[in-house]
């Protein structure tokens, strides 16, 4: 493991006072934290951001725009708690992501914030899958940017029952589940920055 601690930012896909992964996002932070991580818990609805819109972008760049692709370069990974809509991830996940991988304030490409960090990934839903096919869909998309999603995963169904409060998820084999998603992003973040000591000791290429 890392002499310091991991650093990973958490969010929910949903901005809805009430919403169901802004529960379980707390789910998904303490088995981070458990396992050794410094989780940074942020709420979407402090970072409003317009559409992506290319004249908005040319026109000035919205500060939390920058507020985030700054708190992204402070952190080794992600962890996201989405909602599904209409069998895909919610327009507020996809856009967030979006506008941080534009350009950064030294020119740099905003992917570069995304690059071989780790992310892990959980849904709910009151529907029986728990938004499982979302999950699919921000699989493809983290990676796409760069980030190494680790395999665990979980869908809370019926998240009227189970989500009841913040990072309280009343059944033992889906939170065990959720805490083992966090534990494992921490678990490879270790790897990784063992993997990389151990190339500088032996001289190997980046
Ligand atoms: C536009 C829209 C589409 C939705 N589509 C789905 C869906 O495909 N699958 C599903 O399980 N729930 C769907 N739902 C229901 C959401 O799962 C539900 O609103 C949930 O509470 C949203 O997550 P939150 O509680 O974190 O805000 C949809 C809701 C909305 C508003």
């Amino acid at each position: 493991m890392p002499d310091t601690p991991p650093r990973l930012l958490a969010f929910a896909g949903s901005l809805r006072q009430g919403s169901y992964n802004r529960r379980l996002v707390h789910v998904l932070a303490e088995g981070a934290r458990a396992a050794g991580a410094q989780v940074t818990l942020i709420e979407l609805r402090d970072y409003p951001l317009p559409i992506y819109d290319g004249d908005i972008e040319a026109a000035g760049v919205p500060v939390t725009v920058r507020e985030l692709q700054a708190l992204m370069a402070e952190h080794d990974g992600l962890l996201i708690s989405t909602p599904e809509y209409n069998g895909s991830m919610p327009a507020l996940v996809k856009n967030t992501l979006d506008w941080i991988s534009r350009p950064i304030e030294s020119g740099r490409s905003g992917v570069s914030l995304f690059q071989d960090k780790i992310a892990g990934i959980v849904s709910a839903s009151p529907g029986p899958l728990g938004g499982l096919r979302s999950l699919l869909v921000l699989r493809d998309a983290l990676s796409k940017l760069g980030l190494l999603v680790v395999p665990q995963q979980v869908a809370v169904g019926q998240a009227a029952d189970k989500l009841p409060d913040y990072g309280v998820l009343t059944d033992d084999r889906l939170r065990s589940g959720v805490h083992n998603v966090g534990a494992a992003v921490v678990r490879h973040l270790g790897v990784l920055s063992n993997g990389a000591s151990s190339n500088t000791r032996t001289g190997a290429a980046a």
